[in-house]
């Protein structure tokens, strides 16, 4: 498996040809990318993932895994380390908004709930009120202790 390592500025033009390359946006990146995580080998970017921070709360956002990589429990991987850096940020709740990848988060431990009852900083990003304005909403509590 490919190892997981902090995004730095440098990666920031090909995590964003990623992106564009499986439809997800690419507004704000830039502005979260110290709290995103890359999987590169050689020069290629294979996955990524990023987190915007909210106080205790936090919105998993653009989890990609290249084309040519995917199925391989990379995309898996990504998540862990994600919640792994939540956790040490001090974030207890996980939220996130997806259409295409609903099956793949359930089996993560990740569950449905009502867009009203999203936490109200995470109502106030952009993914929640222009990037995936009906977007099904998912959360996970993380905070284990
Ligand atoms: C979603 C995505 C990141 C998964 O990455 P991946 O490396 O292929 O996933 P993994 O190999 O870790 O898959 C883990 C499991 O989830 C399943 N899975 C993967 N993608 C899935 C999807 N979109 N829907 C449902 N199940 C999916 C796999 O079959 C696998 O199941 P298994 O453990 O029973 O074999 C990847 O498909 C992708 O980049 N998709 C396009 C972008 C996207 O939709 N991102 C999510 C936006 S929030």
């Amino acid at each position: 498996m490919p190892i997981i390592a902090k995004a730095i500025t440098q990666d920031l033009s090909n995590v964003l040809m990623l992106l564009k390359q499986v439809d997800l946006p690419i507004e704000g990146v830039k502005d979260h990318f110290q709290n995103f995580f890359i999987s590169k080998e050689d020069k290629m970017i294979l996955g990524c993932i990023g987190i915007e921070i909210y106080g205790r709360v936090g919105l998993l956002r653009s989890l990609a895994v290249h084309p040519s990589f995917q199925g391989r429990g990379l995309g898996q991987q990504l998540v862990k380390r994600i919640e792994e850096f939540s956790i040490e940020k001090g974030i207890s709740n996980i939220y996130l908004l997806t259409e295409t990848a609903e099956k793949f988060f359930l089996k993560l431990g990740y569950q449905f709930i009502p867009r009203d009852e999203a936490d109200p900083n995470i109502k106030q990003s952009i993914e929640f009120t222009s990037l995936c304005p009906s977007a099904p909403v998912m959360t996970k509590n993380i905070n284990f202790f």
